[in-house]
């Protein structure tokens, strides 16, 4: 193996943006110097750093012992007992918080349902009374396939309550996707709803359920929430399907108890591509977990009273876990969920709904972002964002235009940027600048979170000279770690903790650090390319064409080459108003070439009119390395938005 990844060198030292004083005086870490500080006590005083920081969640019994390690496998505040709803609901009832909005629901049709904190605590109960009626008990898994609906949320603390680890599905995924996942965990009960609607037309889930349960032998009971209506085709299946309002109106609250568990009892598994073709469980376990996106939530976001937050992450990812469910109303906050795309009915709606329900902090991914400054700013410019005080972004590196455009057009200056980085198996944000304390550096994710101990190293484990890139790992481990790959110790240990030696987390990614400390993860270590000796990031070539007037969204990909080892293609798609020809193609490998160097140009570019992309939003780079190599596509292409885009590429 090399000893180096990534790029070698960084050359220009990015902009700086801090906090204004304004913005700072009303902070909950409002200096570099206090940052520095809290940073220092999580590292060298663990105990005392996570015991005062997690004293507003519940346990029922407090734990002694701060962490357990054996090699890669990590156990925190072990002894604690808790139930990790009565820190998300409980704790919250006969305080100011009872009665304070928890979920603002809007439909993709514009419809709006609000539930307080102490009507959600008792949906909650109420469903976790069904779930046992339906035979589930503790450690059971439930698998659940639903669309952005409140009642999702109850389903995941209702599993939660009783101690039934969830798995949640993307809605997007194929029946066989959902299949593989229900039988790699043995879900017992699969919770879903008949359709969710997808720019006004039907997502028919129970249909998909019904074809992925035809070889599932694990599942028992089906409970499905009727939310669409007819144009769903949903039938219920005698004997094994149980209509959702029908068995909540049955279900005595009585039986909802919180059933009290061990700090490391599983709290969730969720399923994440992984470099193989098959999808890895990701193990999180309750104590941990809890204390990670509390903690988190609440000094990355510098949460206030009156926040009305919106993370615009689907429920089944992580981020929808973490920044939707468990860190936010662990902090009594409250939280927007919104069901539809973000172009229905038009690219204004992120704006409308900001406007419309003041939001204060929005959290999304950069391509959204992307898509959005493609669309035109007219879309924003139509509605009143001034409610907004806080942005954030996640699941990928942000170009800097990228960034500068949310930050002058959304948060029109005056809101500070996290760039926060983190992953599936992380559980909870690792890296990011502290909104009040740190300068954020557009491109940049910037500084450790508290108890993080980030390095980037060769692969022997010696640490690189600033700017210098290599492997990102993450030297000790932190509360919310993944405990484990599900039923699969062996890929866990050989996934994360094998290519650099010293018994640390390998992240998978590239990343390098400057002379301020500050991280640029460059991306996926596979995404990193070596044309004719050359490191390239994928990510700075795309970086460099976005940074051209005439490209909306770009990706790299490496293609083999007999004389280069690897050639770089690019695929593009352009702004409204730019011809798709080849004196463009040329501007554009000159303008990379002028901006990284000579051997950074792409060798081809192709044009499309769009990006093959999850539904989730990632570019998927496995099929574009498929069609520059002119291969057939040899991946899942389940997740896939649109499939027409394919055949464009391979002519574009
Ligand atoms: O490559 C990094 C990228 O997303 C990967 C994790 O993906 P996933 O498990 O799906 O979780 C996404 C949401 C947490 C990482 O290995 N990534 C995530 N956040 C960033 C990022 N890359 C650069 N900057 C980020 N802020």
């Amino acid at each position: 193996m090399e000893t180096r990844t990534g790029i070698d060198t960084v050359s220009a030292e990015q902009a700086h943006h801090e906090p204004s004083e304004a913005y700072r005086s009303k902070s909950r870490v409002s200096s570099k110097a206090d940052y520095e500080r809290l940073y220092k006590e999580s590292i060298e005083q663990p105990d005392s750093f996570w015991k005062r920081e997690a004293s507003q969640l519940t346990f029922r019994k407090p734990w002694t012992v701060t962490l357990e390690q054996n090699g890669p496998f990590a156990k925190w505040f072990t002894d604690a007992e808790l139930n990790v709803t009565e820190s998300c609901l409980d704790r919250h009832l006969g305080t100011d918080t009872e009665n304070k909005t928890a979920i603002i629901w809007e439909g993709e049709g514009g419809a709006n349902k609000t539930l307080t904190y102490r009507e959600l605590h008792e949906q909650v109960t109420l469903f976790a009374a069904v779930l046992r009626d339906q035979g589930v008990t503790t450690g059971d898994r439930v698998a659940i396939y639903m669309g952005m609906v409140p009642e999702v949320v109850v389903a995941m603390l209702a599993c939660a309550r009783i101690g039934a680890p969830h798995s949640v599905i993307f809605g997007g995924f194929a029946a066989d996707s959902l299949r593989g996942r229900i039988n790699d965990c043995g879900a017992k009960v699969v919770l879903t709803q008949d359709a969710a609607p997808r720019r006004g037309k039907p997502v028919k889930l129970k249909q998909t359920v019904d074809e992925a349960l035809q070889d599932a032998p694990s599942v028992e009971k089906v409970v499905v929430l009727q939310h669409y209506g007819p144009e769903s085709e949903c039938t219920l299946l005698e004997g094994r399907d149980v209509d959702w309002a029908t068995a909540v109106e049955a279900a005595d609250a009585k039986n909802g108890a919180a059933a009290v568990v061990g700090a490391e009892h599983p709290l969730f598994i969720l399923y994440t591509s992984g470099s193989t073709g098959k999808p890895k469980g990701v193990l999180h376990t309750s104590a941990g977990y809890l204390v990670g996106a509390h903690v988190s939530t609440k000094y990355v976001f510098d949460i206030q009273e009156d926040d009305v937050y919106w993370c615009t992450a689907d429920v089944g990812w992580i981020t929808g876990h973490s920044y939707l469910v468990y860190g936010p109303l662990s902090n009594g906050m409250t939280c927007l969920m919104y069901e539809g795309a973000p172009n229905h009915p038009d690219w204004g709606r992120f704006w409308e709904i900001i406007d419309k329900h003041e939001v204060t902090i929005l959290y999304t991914a950069p391509t959204a972002i992307r898509a959005f400054i493609r669309a035109g700013d007219e879309w924003v410019n139509k509605h009143d964002l001034s409610s907004l005080r806080l942005l954030g972004t996640v699941g990928e590196p942000i170009n800097p235009e990228a960034w500068n455009w949310y930050y002058d057009k959304i948060g029109k200056k005056r809101c500070p940027i996290v760039d926060t980085w983190w992953q599936t198996e992380t559980g909870s944000i690792m890296m990011t600048t502290l909104p009040g304390a740190c300068a954020a550096k557009p491109g940049s994710t910037g500084l450790p979170f508290f108890g993080v101990a980030p390095d980037v190293v060769r692969s022997d484990g010696t640490s690189v000279a600033d700017r210098e890139g290599g492997l990102f790992i993450l030297r000790r481990p932190w509360p919310s770690i993944l405990r484990t790959v599900w039923g699969d110790d062996e890929r866990y240990v050989r996934q994360y903790f094998t290519d650099v030696p010293g018994n640390v987390y390998v992240t998978g990614d590239g990343a390098h650090r400057d002379a301020d400390g500050y991280f640029q993860v460059i991306g996926r270590i596979d995404d990193v390319l070596n044309v004719s000796g050359h490191r390239i990031g994928t990510a700075e070539v795309e970086s460099s064409l976005v940074g051209h007037e005439a490209v909306a969204e770009a990706a790299a990909v490496g293609r083999p080459d007999d004389l280069k080892g690897q050639a770089l293609v690019v695929f593009a798609t352009l702004k409204p108003g730019f011809a798709k020809d080849d004196a463009l193609k040329a501007t554009l490998k000159a303008h990379v070439g002028k901006d990284i160097g000579k051997f950074a140009a792409p060798d081809e570019i192709r044009f499309a009119d769009a990006l093959p992309k999850t539904r989730s939003g990632k570019i998927m780079r496995r099929l574009l390395k498929d069609v520059a190599a002119g291969r057939d596509i040899t991946g899942d292409t389940s997740t896939l938005e649109d499939a027409s885009v394919i055949e464009q590429l391979r002519h574009g």
